[in-house]
């Protein structure tokens, strides 16, 4: 498998360390089925300088345009925000955001919540607990491999009792659709995927938006990669990753990240993995090994680099 820092058709991997709008003048039109990102808030995060917020939405229009042209006509994009926060008030982006995305004629399939159980606990409102994902396509003609990200029923075994139907299952064998509401852990201190990065995307949710939004071999951008979290859901799925990422501390705890997965020795927490109950006396499910299908032939030279990256024994585990 082939890993580049530009673009490169042929490659599997692409990871530009530089500015997100620098790489996507490189990619050709109607090329990526699935654009998946989680772009800085205007938080004044280390990696980000605060602007007023209308400087930030014409940058994030500039992204966003570009994101469109380089979509496929069946893609989707799918952007992933919280809150900006100015002087107490809270501004949900998706809502600013969301005019950018319909002006350039995207459709919005799902606004998906994402509910977690860790973050700040706020004295003067109610503590945050859920992002979104606004979830849009380029046309009406879509991909949506919906059984590929079944869950299982809650009674799977349950059937009509009555009419035409009546002894057959009622529920789809292959699972429910997951709805639009995800329970989801974030990663925050001891959650196995943990980096120095201060907001990485675990990699089920990711997971399941490239299982569900896009084929085996198509490409999957990312243009606020951070630490690879979107290469390595897609990598894992046998997709072609690309992203960019401007601070090269983030590039480099990705390189590493991909290396250990193409080693076999990349843990994640599972897709499905029940969110931990003290109450439940079920044995917890043991963190995944990510593993690739093909060898990222350019990357054992990163060996030789020094890592950055604590190793996975240095990173408590939560249950
Ligand atoms: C919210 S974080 C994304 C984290 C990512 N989802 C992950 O799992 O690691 C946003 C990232 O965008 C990067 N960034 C900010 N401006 C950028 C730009 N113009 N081009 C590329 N990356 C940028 C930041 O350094 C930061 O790592």
């Amino acid at each position: 498998m082939l890993l580049s820092p530009d673009f490169d058709s042929s490659a599997d991997c692409v990871l530009y360390e530089g500015d997100c709008l620098a790489l996507l003048k490189q990619v050709p039109d109607a090329l990526v089925q699935l654009v998946v990102t989680s772009p800085p808030y205007n938080l004044g995060k280390p990696y980000e300088n605060r602007l007023e917020i209308e400087d930030y939405l014409a940058q994030q229009q500039r992204v966003i345009e570009e994101a469109v042209r380089i979509l496929r006509p069946q893609g989707s994009i799918c952007w992933q925000v919280g809150n900006y926060v100015d002087n107490g008030e809270i501004i949900p982006l998706d809502v600013i955001l969301y005019p950018i995305f319909a002006s350039l004629k995207l459709q919005l399939r799902n606004r998906i919540v994402w509910h977690f159980g860790h973050g700040l606990h706020a004295s003067k409102r109610f503590s945050g607990r859920y992002e979104v994902i606004l979830w849009f396509t380029k046309s009406q003609d879509y991909l949506f491999n919906l059984d590929a990200v079944r869950t299982p029923q809650k009674y799977p075994q349950k059937k009509h009792f009555k009419g035409p139907k009546k002894g057959e299952l009622s529920g789809n064998p292959l699972g429910k659709n997951p709805s639009d509401i995800w329970e989801i852990p974030n990663v925050k201190a001891n959650h196995v995927e943990k980096t120095a990065h201060p907001c990485q995307f675990p990699v089920e949710l990711i997971e399941r938006l490239v299982l569900a939004l896009s084929d085996e071999g198509d490409w999957v951008f990312d243009p606020f990669m951070g630490v690879g979290t979107t290469a390595i859901a897609a990598l894992m799925h046998q997709r072609r990753a690309m992203g960019a990422e401007i601070m090269p501390e983030y590039v480099q705890i990705a390189k590493e990240r991909l290396l250990l997965a193409e080693k076999g020795q990349l843990r994640i927490r599972p897709m499905g993995r029940p969110i931990y109950d003290p109450n439940n006396i079920a044995p917890p499910v043991p963190p995944q090994m990510v593993t690739l299908q093909h060898d990222l032939a350019q990357l054992p030279l990163l060996e030789e680099e020094q890592a950055t990256y604590p190793s996975q024994q240095e990173i408590e585990e939560t249950p």
